[in-house]
């Protein structure tokens, strides 16, 4: 399993790159908010020019044509730029007309298998189960991505799952067994996942000792 960051802050983009982890990044509106009114534009290329891989940049308007027509805009910002569009019907009339265009899309807001086999059917490049959000409302968010990866493989629909809205580090690990293709991680779920206290101990027992030793 690949992962991306997800995120808007090319702070946290620039401290992970280094570790050759981060194949991609996955931003939201909400994640832009979070950025004090940096142009959307701008820190795309901030994080294009970090990362070498698909940046997901999310429309914002509802209707096929709106999204069309802005999806050619995020998509002309960058090449690696992938576009985010949420799966409804207007949605799924972009996606298609986005795919024959040659823009990638990420359909996101995804949260049932069946949402899957839609976007991947229209021409979706990647699918985003939302697994935090499905367990927040008492379902099993990583089914769902189970379910979508066994289906996209079972026929050879050739989009690839971004297991998204990952909470910790435990959703990382089942989203890897569960055969996504990709995660997208925040960026205080990938320090989660580097960092074992037993680790820490270890290699201040081992410092301690070698100077012991005289090493
Ligand atoms: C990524 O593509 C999603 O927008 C993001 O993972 C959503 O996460 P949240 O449910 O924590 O907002």
């Amino acid at each position: 399993m690949k992962l991306f960051l997800d995120t808007a802050s090319i702070a946290d983009v620039r401290r992970a790159a280094p570790w050759g982890v981060i194949s991609g990044v996955t931003t939201n509106p909400t994640l832009l908010a979070k950025e004090g009114g940096v142009p959307y534009r701008q820190r795309i290329e901030e994080i294009a020019a970090v990362i070498d891989g698909p940046i997901s940049a999310e429309c914002i308007t509802r209707t096929a044509e709106e999204l069309v027509a802005e999806a050619r805009t995020l998509a002309s910002w960058h090449p690696n730029v992938v576009v985010k569009i949420p799966i409804d019907n207007e949605g799924l009339k972009a996606i298609h007309r986005c795919s024959q265009e040659g823009i990638r899309v990420n359909v996101t807001l995804v949260f049932s298998a069946n949402q899957a086999l839609l976007a991947a059917l229209a021409g979706a490049a990647y699918i985003s189960p939302f697994v935090g959000r499905i367990d927040d409302t008492g379902g099993e968010g990583m089914e769902v991505v189970r379910q979508s990866v066994a289906i996209i493989e079972q026929h050879r629909l050739g989009a690839q799952v971004i297991a998204a809205s990952l909470r910790h580090p435990l959703h990382v690990t089942e989203a890897a067994l569960a055969g996504s293709h990709i995660g997208t991680v925040p960026p205080a779920v990938l320090e989660q996942m580097l960092r074992h206290p037993l680790t820490d101990a270890g290699i201040a027992r081992f410092l301690e000792d070698a100077r012991k030793a005289g090493l």
